[in-house]
């Protein structure tokens, strides 16, 4: 591997602090420090928005088949150095290599799907009431756009927002999260060799909060998106007044998993164990509660509990692992203290109890039934390889039970019966809903939520429109 990028990219120019401070990287997997990037201060935040703003003009009026060409560039690099690049990840993640190998791709998708949007950004012509009027619409990059991004997805969800941004003729900023610098400076490379101009693109990292608020502050970052907690979320919400910011959301999530008595139950576990597996149960849109119907529950839970059994926890480069560490201890922490509550409120461990006492990041996946809405397993997001269950008797009791949270992410129904599934969708409370499938995230699809799960969309042709803003001209 070559050597990592660990500096920060401002106006086209890699920097350290001004300070000299850093802020250390470590392998969650083994605690083994990786790198030290910088802990800038608030003028350098300031320096990297004001160069944002001074490349917009080119960068917007360039013809938006250039900008494809740049887009589809990274697209091509990010396929060329996947190998490196999901090292990179899984170095700083922790997910097995093979996830961050897919992660890598879904990314590249991102910047392919841009570039085919760029240059694909209509208005419109309206009719007029009067014959001597004429009224255009047209789109337009909404200007300075920033991304705050999360550490289960160090790539994909920068590349989400970046692709987007960057087709949509907006220049960038962002802050990756703390525990993930490295994958997102190394993107930062990537642009740069593709041939992005100076500004267009900038990494920002140190304090979490002092960037986000002078993110925020800012008048001349027209637009924020970010993907995180719900709590941050309405930190964000509050802090955009002032400004009178745009936002794209993408928060916290509760997701259902909905099994009817008519399911193919093989079909459902296979699709169980990567819905709620994947990234040791650190996504948004991992599976938080299974509900199942009562008459088929015992012999889901027994598959379940057989495949789940054959996950191999351990480091992601071992490629052996289906399961890696989570991210650090305060995350083991907050499994732990989920489990413990499930135990204490009565829940019933099929699998994996030993997890309720983990002290390492390893944590085995567990399968618990009885969970009941009272428990606060079944409220929180869990984000951790541990699989509830519940039973319901009819549709509408499973309809209940399933929009019974504050979140809106994605949910997931398996049924034999496509209109029984759909007329049950229809009725679902989320942004996404998988059909006997949880393989939902796709470049060309909306991703996003509702209710607390937060606003906007990223991905597909709705994706782009969260970074224009319309202008409508009269003509007399
Ligand atoms: C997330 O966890 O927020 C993103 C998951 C995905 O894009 O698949």
């Amino acid at each position: 591997m070559k050597k990592m990028q660990s500096l920060c990219l401002i106006n086209g120019e890699w920097r350290a602090a001004r300070s000299g401070s850093t802020i250390p990287v470590t392998n969650p997997a083994t605690g083994e420090h990786l790198a030290d990037v910088p802990q800038i201060d608030q003028e350098q935040v300031l320096e990297a928005i004001r160069s944002a703003e001074t490349a917009l003009p080119a960068w917007q009026h360039r013809p938006a088949r250039e900008r494809a060409q740049v887009l589809r560039r990274i697209g091509d690099l990010l396929q060329e150095r996947q190998d490196e690049c999901a090292q990179l990840i899984t170095l700083e993640q922790g997910k097995p290599l093979r996830e961050s190998l897919g992660e890598v791709s879904y990314s590249a998708n991102y910047f392919q799907w841009f570039s085919e949007e760029a240059v694909r950004i209509y208005g419109e012509i309206i009719p007029s009431d009067s014959a001597n009027k004429r009224i255009f619409v047209l789109k337009q990059p909404i200007g300075v756009a920033a991304a705050i991004t999360p550490w289960n997805f160090p790539i994909a969800m920068l590349a989400r927002k970046m692709a987007a941004a960057l087709a949509a003729g907006c220049t960038f900023i962002a802050k990756p999260a703390p525990e993930t610098p490295l994958s997102a400076l190394f993107l930062g490379e990537l642009c740069q060799e593709a041939g992005l101009p100076a500004g267009v693109v900038n990494l920002v990292t140190g304090d979490a909060a002092m960037i986000g608020s002078t993110l925020m502050a800012s008048p001349i970052v027209k637009k924020v998106s970010f993907t995180g907690s719900t709590e941050v979320g309405k930190l964000l919400i509050r802090q955009s007044a002032d400004t009178v910011k745009k936002l794209t959301l993408e928060l916290g999530g509760n997701a259902p998993f909905v099994v009817l008595d008519d399911a193919d139950l093989e079909k459902a576990v296979e699709g169980a164990i990567y819905g709620k597996y994947r990234n040791a149960g650190q996504t948004c849109i991992c599976v938080n509660r299974f509900l199942v119907h009562e008459s088929v529950a015992q012999t889901f839970t027994d598959l379940l509990v057989a495949r789940t059994r054959a996950l191999v926890v351990g480091n992601g480069l071992d490629e052996k692992t289906s399961i890696g560490p989570l991210i650090n201890d305060a995350a083991r922490d907050k499994v732990v203290g989920i489990l413990q509550s499930a135990s204490n409120d009565g829940a019933t461990f099929v699998l994996g109890q030993e997890a309720c006492a983990a002290t390492s990041r390893f944590i085995p996946p567990v399968v618990i039934s009885q969970v009941k809405p009272s428990m606060r397993i079944w409220k929180e997001e869990i984000f951790g390889p541990v699989a509830t269950i519940a039973t319901f008797r009819t549709d509408a009791e499973a309809i209940a039970l399933a929009n019974d949270t504050q979140y809106g992410l994605a949910a997931y129904l398996y049924s034999g019966s496509l209109s029984r599934a759909l007329a049950i969708a229809e009725r679902l409370e989320y942004g996404m809903v998988g059909i006997n499938d949880t393989a939902i995230s796709a470049a060309q699809a909306p991703f996003g939520g509702i209710k607390q799960s937060g606003f906007g969309r990223e991905g597909s042709a709705h994706g782009i429109e969260d970074y224009l803003v319309l202008k409508y001209l009269s003509v007399a």
